[in-house]
């Protein structure tokens, strides 16, 4: 098998990549570096099977010889890098996802999109099951994000539809995992970051909202099952166990064994209130299941920010 995978300097798209390698596969990496970090694939240099290009996906890649699979994975993904690259995070999910379906036309390919939980909004039902069409603020500050996903998928599945290109959807929800900027904003690396100082944990609003996490190597398990499926419709991936921002602050402290309690901001616009998976789908189609328990996934990530 020979890849593209788009943002593969990213927390992600590296990991991806190096699953990838190790299934023998060859690999072409794509990322303009604008969140992601060439120190995630350092480690992949001298490695005769891997090949990187600085490369803005708004732009059309051409690639020589046979591609079987364009993971495309590109885009700003924390609410921090979206709301300061608005118009970057719209163009990414835009004209970039169709130069990476371009792509996967052009050499008879299997297209992956990388969607999210976000395309479900603030959602008025729970778990989230794929059928849901979600709740999202169309011009909210978020919408760059959750509404470039939107067009993504509708994108994704036009391609599918007008064009013959075979197609995939994933959904993913809240992943964690080592390579997350220790500052890019989301809940646990913010969280491990404050622990690690010994300050308070920030948490916004009252912290009864929840989120559902799923360690990274089980995230990628599930791309690449999804990517060998022959599912054009959207699968959501995700942890299935809800839990608050306020127990997953207590989680964090006692992994980190702290005691430096929390402070409470403003609520962002349109943050969502539940965020739960109905991972059915994905454990019918593709025999996959989360392995990866929170605390010690959470204990993981610690230990590669200490190293
Ligand atoms: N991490 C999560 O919890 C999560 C949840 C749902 C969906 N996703 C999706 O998974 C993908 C990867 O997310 P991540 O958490 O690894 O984020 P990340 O920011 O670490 O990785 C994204 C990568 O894409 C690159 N990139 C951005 N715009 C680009 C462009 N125009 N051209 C080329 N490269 C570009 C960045 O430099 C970065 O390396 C994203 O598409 C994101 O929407 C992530």
């Amino acid at each position: 098998m020979r890849v593209v995978v788009s943002g593969a300097a990213g927390f992600i798209g590296s990991h991806l990549c190096d699953r990838l390698l190790a299934d023998g596969q060859e690999v072409i990496g794509l990322d303009n570096l604008s969140t992601g970090r060439a120190e995630n694939l350092r480690h992949l240099q001298d490695c005769a099977e891997f090949r990187f290009f600085r490369h803005d996906i708004c732009d059309p890649f051409q690639a020589d010889g046979r591609i079987d699979v364009v993971y495309n994975l590109a885009c700003p993904a924390s609410p921090r890098d979206y709301l300061e690259a608005p118009l970057e995070t719209l163009a990414a999910c835009s004209q970039g996802t169709r130069n990476m379906l371009e792509l996967a036309i052009c050499h008879r390919a299997t297209f992956f999109q990388a969607s999210t939980s976000e395309a479900y909004g603030d959602a008025l039902v729970r778990p989230q099951h794929e059928t849901y069409w979600g709740n999202v603020n169309p011009i909210g500050p978020r919408s760059v994000y959750d509404e470039g996903k939107r067009y993504a998928e509708a994108l994704t599945m036009a391609y599918h539809r007008e064009r013959g290109a075979d197609t995939r959807i994933a959904r993913l929800f809240n992943v964690y995992g080592p390579r997350m900027k220790r500052g890019d904003g989301r809940v646990l690396p913010a969280f491990l970051d404050q622990a690690l100082r010994a300050v308070p944990l920030t948490v916004f609003g009252h912290g009864s909202q929840t989120r559902s996490f799923c360690y990274v190597s089980d995230i990628v398990e599930g791309i690449v099952r999804l990517a060998a499926s022959d599912e054009a419709t959207p699968v959501n991936l995700g942890g299935p166990d809800e839990i608050t921002v306020l127990e997953l602050a207590k989680v964090v402290q006692s992994v980190a064994g702290v005691d430096c309690g929390v402070t409470h901001l403003e609520l962002p616009q349109d943050d969502p209130n539940r965020r739960q998976p109905d991972i059915a789908k994905a454990r019918r189609l593709l025999g996959w299941e989360p392995q990866v328990e929170l605390r010690h996934g959470v204990r993981l990530m610690l230990a590669s920010y200490v190293k």
